[in-house]
């Protein structure tokens, strides 16, 4: 059969056939590539230091104090409340912390469970390439469809044609990502005000991811919900693991009305039912961390992103400059490499470099072929050297 990824995949035995085809992610076989060979992993994103000490002691001190046997099904109730008081402090969103919020278990949960709760066979999701890879699983698990609208380089905007061409009778929801992982956009209020009052003029409903919206350099994060008309339609989705860097304690939430939170929640008390009991009371107090620290982590990963960028121009990519998240996508034509896969798979043994193809998160494939992503958020050493690395490409 021909994959997902347009490469001939051998059926996976027993495997049902709405998940052929998908394999392993990408990032399981690139971490998995630098752990056996040694490689600087900028593939995967994660940070390589630990999040604020308040967040961990609050983490600690609530396992000592037994908070350890399964939290409520909707998360602990300071969780909520936090949750509830920065979509007010950020956004100026109002959410009732009783049943307008639900805690996941990452953004990863509230993704499946809402596009399992809210979509299935015969529905249409419109969603932009590239696309974090979930997103493409979730969909087929329901057994919907995907509509794809291409974001395309340098400025990775959308053509609003394109998108009105993408959605039909049969459209059901928008998945949104803003700021957008691989591309680094943030989606400027023209373009988020196109979405909106598409989905307001279809009446569909809106899924947002927003895992980065504190990482942001250049330009603001508006959630799509600010928008009119789309606080009501919107399954505003988000989570602690980058803002906080403890990506593997898997707190995540969904923010929308009564009726929204429950079919989600309806799907969600079956995938997990609860996860991270004495995380959630330690994240309800990273919320709450002043702005000092929102301002902090942001100029952080921006020196980060300009050294990175900085040293992949250096070693001959076409960069295309992020204004937001952990990474920053390369084309790799430049220097006479057109296979950003076969790229990928020989970059540890060549440099010592592990990085992600852009082409996994594409369904046009020849859109992504030659794009390439590397993550920042390393410490500084450890982004010199891969860059050091990477200057060996160009002999
Ligand atoms: C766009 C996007 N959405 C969701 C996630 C997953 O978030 P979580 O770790 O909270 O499940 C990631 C993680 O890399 C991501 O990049």
């Amino acid at each position: 059969m021909a994959g997902r990824r347009g490469r001939r995949l051998l059926a996976v035995p027993h495997l049902t056939g709405r998940l052929q085809g998908f394999g392993t992610t990408i990032f399981a076989e690139m971490s998995a590539l630098a752990v056996e060979t040694g490689a600087i992993n900028l593939g995967q994103g994660f940070p390589d230091t630990d999040g604020p000490a308040a967040v961990a002691d609050a983490a600690i001190a609530a396992i000592r104090s037994g908070r350890n046997q399964y939290p409520p099904g909707t998360g602990c109730p300071e969780l909520r409340d936090a949750i509830c008081h920065h979509q007010r402090r950020f956004y100026g969103l109002e959410y009732d912390p009783a049943d307008e919020v639900l805690v996941t278990a990452g953004a990863t949960e509230g993704i499946a469970a809402a596009i399992l709760a809210l979509t299935g066979p015969g529905d249409e999701v419109v969603c932009f390439e590239p696309y974090y890879d979930s997103y493409a699983a979730c969909i087929a698990m329901a057994g919907a469809q995907r509509r794809v609208v291409t974001l395309r380089p340098p400025g990775y905007g959308f053509d609003p044609a394109e998108l009105r061409a993408a959605i039909t009778p049969r459209t059901k929801l928008l998945l949104l990502n803003s700021p957008h992982n691989p591309t680094g956009k943030v989606f400027s209020p023209e373009e988020l005000s196109t979405v909106a009052e598409l989905c307001v003029e279809h009446d569909l409903l809106a899924v947002t991811d927003e895992v980065y919206e504190h990482l942001v350099f250049e330009g603001v994060h508006l959630p799509l919900a600010t928008f009119p008309g789309m606080r009501d339609r919107t399954v505003t989705i988000s989570s602690a693991g980058k803002t906080f860097s403890y990506t593997g304690w898997k707190i995540g939430w969904v923010c929308a009305t009564p009726e929204l939170v429950t079919a989600v929640k309806t799907a969600k008390q079956f995938l997990t039912y609860v996860s991270g009991a004495p995380f959630q009371p330690a994240i309800a107090v990273g919320l709450g961390l002043p702005d000092e620290f929102y301002a902090g982590i942001a100029a952080d990963l921006a020196a980060k992103r300009d050294r990175l960028v900085d040293g992949l121009t250096r070693a001959g990519f076409e960069v295309f400059r992020p204004a937001a998240t952990y990474f920053t996508t390369v084309d790799i034509r430049p220097l006479g490499e057109s296979d950003g896969l076969d790229f990928c798979r020989s970059l540890p043994a060549r440099c010592g470099v592990v990085a992600v193809p852009d082409v996994v998160f594409y369904d046009h494939q020849s859109e992504g072929r030659h794009l390439v992503r590397f993550a920042c958020c390393k410490r500084p050493e450890v982004l010199d050297e891969a860059v050091r690395r990477l200057q060996a490409l160009r002999s």
